[in-house]
């Protein structure tokens, strides 16, 4: 269908096209205000947020309780640098490491930074503990993982259009098929290997779900072969699929586990790596950190963050709702819609259509309609609402849904 923007709108896309990065090449609407599980453009327009932030925004957009933390602790301390302590940091980490079960917290801020610190702990407890002889630690990753745009993130992915002129990549890494537990086992055998960094539902890739069992295998299989599990839940976890993390669909308890987006329900960049002190306690002072990480704005918030997706039921919305959305999608029977899938509010259509565009077309349309998702390559179209969504909304968004697939031909 034709686009048609405002000047004001266009204005808005022109300055950024001139002035920013081509980076990024997102849908043609500049939002400029968000409240639950709502956006609005600068014309006033309200949509369904169906991304949110990239699950950044479990809690919903501007969730009051983490607003007011954020304010009060802006207005009191925001950061000191580890160079000395702060009033929160103590706090957050007694509180964070009881919500999860882990000995130790490492605060980071982005996604990205936790990936990279887990894995330099599991290169630090190969050479400590395992006995991987110096410098021949190896990492394996699943093929289809996304983990970020660092140079040590763009050497574990397949995906070409993440590494393809970045190169010389990272070494000691190594992949395997997703889901493939025989694969697995074998590169486990491997006495060099330190540890599998996988997430428990691939997101980036298209919401692509292993079979059931899958985590649990793996879990018996690092441990039966001395390989740490890191578990990268930055997008699955903190009740987006409907558990507070992924791996408790399946009871596993990873070695670290790292976590980000809605560490901080989209305020600001938090992340965090949990581990016990036989994995974290062989870092010493000196050898990783970051200015920001561990900043009392950031444990002030991430407290809240944690504390809301909890007290509000966010999970068990998220496994409700989840359950209506993918149904009532079912119903719809849409010849275009060749699969859906998905845990908890983690869910994903796939496009069948000649036009290789389909996907991107059929997202301009839910725009016009008043809901906001975006195609992962190509064919695929993520649905991830905000958890507090409720029923009527799940029925007014699918309808949407309907009507545009309807009218797309
Ligand atoms: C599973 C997973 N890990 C890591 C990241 C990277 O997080 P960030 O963009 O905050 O660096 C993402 C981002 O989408 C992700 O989905």
């Amino acid at each position: 269908m034709t686009q048609i923007l405002s000047a004001k709108s266009a204005a808005y896309l022109d300055l950024e096209n001139q002035f920013g990065a081509h980076n990024y090449h997102p849908l043609p609407v500049v939002l400029e205000k968000g409240e639950g599980v709502f956006l609005w453009d600068v014309e006033g327009k309200r949509y369904y947020d169906f991304l949110s932030g990239y699950s950044a925004v479990n809690q919903g957009h501007c969730h009051p309780r983490i607003i007011a933390s954020l304010v009060a602790q802006a207005q009191k301390l925001t950061l000191t640098s580890r160079a000395f302590h702060n009033n929160l940091l103590g706090e957050y980490a007694r509180f964070i490491t009881g919500f999860f079960g882990y000995d130790k917290v490492l605060p980071m801020n982005t996604g990205v930074e936790g990936g990279e610190t887990a894995i330099k702990l599991a290169r630090r407890w190969a050479y400590a503990k395992k006995g991987v002889p110096e410098n021949q630690a190896k990492v394996l990753f699943a093929e289809g993982n996304f983990w970020g745009r660092t140079l040590a993130a763009i050497s574990s992915s397949t995906d070409p259009s993440s590494y393809r002129g970045f190169g010389p990549y990272m070494p000691g890494f190594e992949l395997v098929p997703y889901n493939d537990l025989a694969s697995l086992e074998k590169a486990l055998q491997d006495p060099n290997m330190a540890a599998f960094m996988v997430e428990p539902i691939q997101g980036e890739a298209g919401v692509v779900v292993p079979d059931e069992g899958y985590l649990q295998k793996v879990r018996a299989l690092c441990t039966e072969y001395n390989v740490l599990l890191i578990a990268d839940e930055i997008q699955t976890g903190l009740a987006r699929t409907g558990k507070m993390l992924a791996c408790d669909h399946e009871q596993v308890r990873p070695d670290i586990l790292i976590l980000g987006k809605a560490l901080s329900g989209g305020v600001l960049p938090v992340s965090a790596v949990l581990a016990d002190d036989e994995v974290m306690m062989n870092i010493h002072p000196g050898e990783h950190g970051s200015t920001y990480g561990g900043n009392p704005l950031a444990c002030a918030v991430a407290m809240t963050a944690l504390t809301v997706l909890k007290e509000e039921g966010m999970a068990e919305n998220a496994e409700k709702m989840g359950q209506l959305l993918r149904s009532e999608l079912a119903k719809l029977d849409s010849p275009l819609i060749s699969t859906i899938r998905g845990k908890g509010l983690l869910n994903a259509i796939v496009i069948q259509h000649p036009n290789p565009d389909a996907a991107w077309d059929l997202c301009l349309d839910l725009k016009e309609n008043g809901l906001l998702a975006k195609p992962t390559h190509g064919d695929k179209i993520r649905f991830a609402p905000p958890l507090l969504i409720n029923r009527e909304q799940i029925l007014e968004s699918v309808s949407i849904i309907g009507h545009s697939l309807s009218r797309f031909s």
